[in-house]
């Protein structure tokens, strides 16, 4: 896993450097508070989703009924719908830095904008570049421009757990970034797939959280007796999970 690094000695030579330029209307003073969060490397950044709450800042799905303007600039990437919030892309642009996961599996494909996003940023974020793919019911509705060399699509009825592909599964490289969006049987397929993740891969699962009802809080509670924590830093970078995925911006320990 990559960590931000060097942010220490940047602040050791600035503090001998400008040591005039670090207190209030100095040209280093926002940097002091931004390098804080970019260091993300904090004692209580991993935290059992039991212990949560679950009030978000901001409702995350909300957002783009507020402005037209943040609406079309949310929900499509290079002319093809995809459903996720500006907060959500800047996360997972963050965490595929962070991560470089060798495998994105993503659950739900819709039109294939969020799967090209995944594979264009995974070919820009990791110094290894590995695969990406997206499984879905209605493959009819991917689009032919939703097109990549490190993208595939399946074809798979994600209610029955059976369909997924073990010879796939268990060849494909980690670390893992899973992200659940087809809302089918999440916490079955999550045990499903907990057989074949590896510790330090995560588990995004998106929208049903914010729920919060009673199958959301047992189907977390077996997440976290199955060893996944809650990422903080993901879930509460904007604002309390301010994020489609409450609570489940999940790490394997
Ligand atoms: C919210 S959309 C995915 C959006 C996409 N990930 C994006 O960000 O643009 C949910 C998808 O789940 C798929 N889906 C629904 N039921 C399914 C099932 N039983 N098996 C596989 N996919 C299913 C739908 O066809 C739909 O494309």
């Amino acid at each position: 896993m990559k960590l931000a690094s060097g942010y220490k000695a940047f602040w050791e030579a600035a503090h001998k450097n400008y040591p005039d330029q670090i207190g209030e209307g100095g040209f280093l003073y926002m940097g002091l508070g931004i390098s804080n969060v970019v260091e993300s490397d904090y004692s209580d950044r991993f935290a059992k989703p039991s212990g949560r709450g679950w009030m978000p800042s901001m409702h995350p799905r909300s957002f783009h009924k507020r402005s037209t303007t943040i609406g079309a600039l949310a929900l499509t990437y290079k002319g093809l719908i995809t459903i996720k919030t500006p907060f959500d892309l800047a996360l997972y642009t963050r965490l595929i830095w962070e991560l470089q996961p060798r495998t994105i599996l993503e659950l739900g494909s819709y039109q294939g904008g969020s799967g090209l996003w995944f594979a264009d940023h995974m070919s820009m974020l990791c110094e290894n570049p590995g695969e990406v793919h997206s499984f879905d019911l209605q493959t009819k509705c991917i689009h032919e421009n939703a097109k990549h060399p490190l993208l595939t699509f399946h074809q798979v009825d994600l209610s029955d757990v059976a369909a997924f592909d073990e010879n796939l599964l268990m060849r494909l490289p980690h670390p893992w970034l899973v992200t659940d969006d087809a809302h089918v049987q999440v916490f079955s397929i999550f045990s499903y797939l907990n057989r074949f993740l590896a510790p330090g891969d995560y588990y995004v699962i998106e929208d049903d959280p914010i729920r919060a009802d009673k199958e959301i809080i047992n189907g977390l509670q077996l997440v976290e007796q199955s060893g996944f924590l809650v990422d903080t830093y993901y879930t509460d970078a904007f604002g309390d999970n301010l994020t489609c995925a409450p609570n489940a911006w999940l790490r394997k320990s």
